[in-house]
Formats: C-alpha cells, sequence, structure tokens
C-alpha cells in the first residue's frame, strides 16, 4: 500500500517509523514531515490542509491510506473530502469525518453528547454572548476553582481554570467577547473536578473497537506541574494507578457508551478516540475527547503496540478490528520532549542538533527538526522526543533522562521530573 501521513510532529515520527516496518507498506509519503519522518519515507512540502495539493499528491503518487496526525484537517473535513471526490474516495482514512471530530471540534457537542450518552463528565452549562448574564449567575453557584472552556479548536489555549469568583466572571465575559475569536463564541462553564489525570485510546471502526495502552502526559512547562500549559512536556505507559479494575470501568462507562453513541448518531467514526480523564476516587469522568491521537503520548503508546500498525489501521478503515488481537508489551514507556527555551512562548530556531551519535537504549522522535546542508537544526518548540522501554519505570526513564542529556543545542531546556511522581507512587503501595 502506498500510505500518506498528515502532520509534522513526534507523533508523526512514530507513525512514519512503524509504518515504514510493516510488510504492507509500499511506499510511504509524510506532508510536511520533519527530518526524522524524512529517514522513514519521502516528505512533501504541503499544508494539512490545503486540500487541493492532498488531492493531486494522492493522485500522482496512487496513495492508497491517508491517516492524519492531528486535529487540523479532520475538524476541517479531510476524510469528508476524500470521501466526496470520484477520483479519491476509493482511498482509506484513517480518522473521523468532520462530524465525527466534533468531539474534539466543539466543547459544548462534546459535553451534550457525553450527557446523552450517559457517559460520566463534569456538570456544566454553555453560554453564548446573548447569555453573559446567566452564565456569570451560573458562576455563583459553583465552588472555586471555576473552569471556563472555549467551545471551538483554541491551539490548546482555551481551556481557562480561574479560583477567583469575579474574576472568573470577568473573563467569562472576555471570552464571549471574542478572547479566542470564532472559538469562543460559546463558552462551556464547568464543575472543577478533583482528581488524578490519565488518558485512554481507542480505535474505532464504527462498530467494532480495541483499547490501546492508557498514558499520562505532563503538560506543564515547569517541574513540579509549574508554569504554562504545553502540548507535553512527557509521558509515561502504563500508569500504575489505573489498575485493571479501574481499566475495567472505564471500558464499561466510558469506551464502550462512546463508541455506541457515535453509531446512534449517525456517525460513522473509523479512527483514534483520545479520551483524557480524570480519575475522581475510584471513578472515571471525561475531561475531553480527542479525534485523533496525543503527542507525545503516541511514542510511549505505540512503544508498548507490537501489532502491525498499518494492518490495524487497514481494519478501522474497512470495518475488520474485530479480527484484530491486541498484543500490548507489559513493559514500561517512557518519553522525555527537549524543547526550545521559552516554549511554550517566544523561542528561536535554527540551532545545530548535536552529539546524536551517542544515544544508547532509546528512540529519539524528531518534532521541530529539520536537515539543512546536511545539518540537524531545531525547527519548533518541541524539538525531539526521547523514548525507551524497560522493566519497570525508573529503567525506562533512567535511559530517557541519560540520553536526553547527551544531545546538545543551543537552549536546549526539559523536564527533569517526568514520571518521579509515578515512581513514588509505585513506592508507596
Ligand atoms: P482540556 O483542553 O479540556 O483537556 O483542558 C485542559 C486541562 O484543564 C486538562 O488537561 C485538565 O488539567 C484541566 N481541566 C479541564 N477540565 C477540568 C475540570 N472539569 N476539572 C479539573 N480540571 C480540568
Ligand atoms: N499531549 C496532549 C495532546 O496531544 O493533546
Amino acid at each position: 500500500m502506498n500510505i500518506l501521513i498528515l502532520g509534522s510532529g513526534g507523533r508523526e515520527h512514530v507513525f512514519a517509523k512503524k509504518i515504514s516496518e510493516s510488510p504492507l507498506c509500499n511506499q510511504l509519503f509524510i506532508a510536511p514531515g520533519n527530518a526524522g519522518t524524512a529517514l522513514c519515507g519521502e516528505n512533501l512540502n504541503i499544508a494539512v490542509t490545503d486540500f487541493q495539493s492532498i488531492k493531486s499528491i494522492c493522485i500522482d503518487k496512487k496513495i492508497d491510506l491517508i491517516l492524519p496526525g492531528g486535529e487540523d484537517s479532520l475538524v476541517a473535513g479531510i476524510t469528508d473530502f476524500i470521501k466526496a471526490d470520484s477520483l479519491l474516495n476509493h482511498i482509506l482514512v484513517a480518522g473521523p469525518s468532520k462530524a465525527g471530530a466534533m468531539i474534539e471540534g466543539s466543547k459544548d457537542f462534546s459535553k451534550i453528547f457525553m450527557q446523552k450518552y450517559k457517559v460520566p463528565t463534569a456538570a456544566y452549562q454553555t453560554f453564548t454572548n446573548a447569555s453573559i448574564a446567566d452564565g456569570q449567575a451560573f458562576l455563583e453557584t459553583l465552588n472555586p476553582p471555576f473552569v471556563l472552556k472555549a467551545d471551538g479548536l483554541a491551539a490548546g489555549k482555551g481551556v481557562l481554570i480561574i479560583e477567583d469568583l469575579k474574576e472568573a466572571q470577568e473573563s467569562l465575559a472576555e471570552m464571549l467577547n471574542g478572547k479566542f475569536g470564532k472559538a469562543s463564541d460559546k463558552v462551556v462553564v464547568e464543575e472543577f473536578l478533583h482528581g488524578i489525570e490519565m488518558s485512554c485510546f481507542v480505535l474505532s471502526d464504527g462498530t467494532n473497537y480495541v483499547v490501546l495502552p492508557e498514558a499520562k502526559d505532563y503538560k506543564r512547562i515547569g517541574e513540579g506541574d509549574k508554569g504554562l500549559n504545553t502540548g507535553g512536556m512527557g509521558a509515561v505507559s502504563p500508569v500504575p494507578f489505573a489498575n485493571a479494575e479501574f481499566l475495567n470501568k472505564v471500558e464499561t462507562k466510558v469506551i464502550i457508551p462512546t463508541v455506541n453513541g457515535l453509531k446512534v448518531e449517525g456517525i460513522d467514526y473509523r479512527g483514534f478516540i483520545f479520551i483524557g480523564l480524570m480519575k475522581v476516587g475510584n471513578e472515571p469522568y471525561v475531561i475531553e475527547y480527542n479525534c485523533r491521537m496525543g503527542d507525545p503520548e503516541t511514542e510511549v503508546v505505540l512503544h508498548r503496540v507490537e501489532n502491525d500498525l498499518l494492518e490495524m489501521l487497514k481494519a478501522t478503515c474497512t470495518g475488520d478490528l474485530k479480527n484484530i488481537n491486541m498484543q500490548i508489551s507489559s513493559d514500561t514507556a517512557t518519553t522525555v520532549v527537549l524543547v526550545s527555551g521559552g516554549y511554550p512562548e517566544h523561542f528561536e530556531k535554527g540551532f545545530e542538533i548535536k552529539d546524536f551519535e551517542n544515544i544508547e537504549n532509546s528512540t529519539v522522535y524528531h518534532g521541530g527538526t529539520k536537515m539543512e546542508n546536511n545539518v540537524l537544526l531545531t525547527n519548533g518548540g518541541r524539538v525531539l522526543a526521547i523514548t525507551s522501554t524497560g522493566k519497570n519505570m525508573k529503567e525506562a526513564i533512567q535511559k530517557s533522562m541519560q540520553n536526553a542529556e547527551k544531545i546538545q543545542y543551543q537552549n536546549k531546556y526539559y523536564r527533569k521530573d517526568i514520571a518521579q511522581d509515578l515512581i513514588q507512587y509505585n513506592e508507596q503501595i
């Protein structure tokens, strides 16, 4: 099969590496890709939402399957675009239609969906500019901290958690008056959940599903989970506090009603579902859905999946997931993300990355990198994800940290506390 992956992060490098290793893969293309994906296939300099150029590539390169990495092309309707074109509609797309991508593209849609299908989630109400006063009154009925969420995609910045009632009421008004552009035309105000976060991942073919390993990511820029939110500074899998009993609850209370609910809604959902969860006591609550895999979660989740990824994706598209028997490694996987100093705010790029050759016992996935005149350069906020496996969390994270230290470039920064909270948890039980 000829494959086209859309995206340019660490997640897409993992996909590219796994797919290039599949005996089913003939030619592999990545648009736009990075210096890491170029080692697995051919990069094409095309934006993920440039559907006309994607169409030309699909025809020229005789593409059989498209894997959209991130949400942008899915929310913009890449799957519908391919299926509506008589020259392209034989192509398999491992990702949901625009209607399915609404589980991520609209917080209001996802909350209505969860309530309708009895998926446990925080109590909430949605407000628009016409109902600001009702929103401010609703805030008065909640206990702090207050959670305000822009309805639409806001580059990961659309959720505000605010301690003070007055400040929350002001922020609600600001959001409804365009703080996040059209994305905050509607705002979800919800109850704050006290618990521990983790994520689970599902592949659905519209009827059948397989459950992938769960993961925990480290979202804040600073050690001890302090500072600004990022795309993710590290991740681990498995998650020690998610035991078999809890994961069983996640499957019965969250995964099954979600997959069935999408079907009842008439959404033929074929692709990944990333479910952000809060474990409150011993109960799972859904914080958010994403219509794709996570980054850097993919780095650890797919390190533990021993199946042929391309075979899984093909089965996802053709409705044959029931024939896939998941093979999950019992090892622990960890990843530590090296970023450009200043990220997630202003940072410089274009610095040479050195000492790659000294890496041992880890796989280095590229995010923001590019090759120029045979020199590897930083080219984004999140630069590399140093991914390792071990018999336990300590062994895996030690390998990732040793290699994170070895790689050199100007303004390198990474969190040195990834997995430490979970190692302590393991030692206490
Ligand atoms: P989201 O974009 O919906 O994942 O929200 C971003 C982050 O805000 C989540 O990863 C949580 O850490 C936090 N968060 C969102 N909703 C809640 C909630 N209801 N209670 C507590 N924390 C939340
Ligand atoms: N690491 C979080 C995400 O991919 O959404």
